[in-house]
């Protein structure tokens, strides 16, 4: 399989209505019938028209698609489409993770959407990927996450900027997951959160020690700073025996995916990575400022704790 996933508009109207019209003829018949099932290549064209949907083919062929459906500052995604014949390959997935991206991009809140509530197979798919059930209204369960919040990063100066600006938004037992490769800015973004916390300094790679904690200078939380390049995983995170400051502190697990999920039911995975495909627009750019360096960093809160969360920029 080759995928590409493409942002389309009212012109694919069809190729989106007949996978659409797949996949919905595959599952189970409720009552009442799903709309989907009553949809034309109108109708699809005028959902398309108002903020456009996305595609997923398979060496050109359609296979996948939903439709993106602006609400106030919340996105909806409607029509969530995997033609069955081509279904285990992560097609659902890969639709799903260009909807966050496109909802980060285009800055807002919440992605929401309504699921059957006879399908708690499907419900659980949702779950997986951080949506939480925010409503019931028969015969859907609302369910919703925040949207990624994605910042530029030019340089290590701007990562500690962000690292302050977020701090605000942060109480004790809040858990951040950071990840990106050795000498990202995981450190450097830390360093920003502990003088936006306010807590005693020092913050650097933890190189003999696996966990530090950096107590409040005042009477805010404290920062539980963890490096888990070395642990083995899981159990090993436990034996830090951390559980005792982690309610009142706020804790930071640098290469912690995979590891720290195990810590709370909610965490703010911060992930970094380098700026790529950046125009290339001559020498004087780079003359101004050798050091830059750029960044990307994504912001997604999985977990109601984020749910009401703004983490854009505040500029
Ligand atoms: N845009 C940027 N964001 C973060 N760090 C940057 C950036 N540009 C350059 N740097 C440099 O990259 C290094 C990042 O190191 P560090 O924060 O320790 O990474 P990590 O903890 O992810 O291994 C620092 O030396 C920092 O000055
Ligand atoms: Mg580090």
């Amino acid at each position: 399989m080759t995928l590409e996933t493409r942002r389309v508009g009212p012109e694919a109207a069809a190729e989106v209505l007949a996978v659409v019209k797949a996949a919905f003829a595959d599952r189970p018949v409720l009552d009442p019938p799903a709309d989907a099932l009553a949809e034309t290549e109108d109708s699809i064209a005028a959902m398309l028209a108002l903020s456009g949907g996305l595609l997923v083919l398979d060496e050109g062929r359609p296979v996948g698609a939903l439709v993106l459906d602006p609400v106030d500052d919340d996105v909806y995604l409607r029509r969530v489409s995997v033609d069955p014949g081509a279904q285990g390959h992560g097609i659902a997935h890969r639709l799903v993770r260009a909807a966050l991206l496109e909802t980060a991009r285009a800055g807002a809140r919440r992605v929401r959407l309504l699921a059957r509530q006879e399908l708690p197979r499907t419900i659980g798919f949702w779950r997986d990927l951080g949506f939480i059930e925010t409503g019931r209204h028969a015969p859907y369960v609302e369910m919703a996450r925040p949207a990624p919040v994605v910042v530029d990063v030019p340089g290590a100066d701007d990562m500690r900027d962000l690292g302050r600006r977020i701090a605000g938004r942060l109480a004790g037992g809040d858990v951040l997951v950071l990840s990106g490769e050795l000498g990202a800015g995981k450190t450097t973004f830390t360093q920003g959160l502990g003088e936006g916390l306010g807590v005693r300094g020092g913050i650097t790679s933890p190189t003999f020690v696996i966990s530090r904690v950096h107590p409040s200078l005042g009477d805010g939380p404290a920062l539980v700073h963890v490096d888990a390049y070395r642990l083995g995983g899981q159990a090993e995170l436990d034996d830090l025996d951390l559980d005792t400051d982690l309610d009142e502190a706020v804790t930071v697990v640098e290469w912690g995916t995979g590891i720290a999920e195990g810590l709370s039911e909610a965490r703010l995975e911060v992930r970094i990575t380098r700026a790529t495909g950046q125009a290339d627009d001559g020498e004087a750019d780079r003359a101004v400022d050798p050091e830059a360096d750029p960044r990307v960093v994504e912001l997604d809160g999985i977990g109601a704790r984020w749910l009401d969360t703004d983490l854009r920029p505040i500029d």
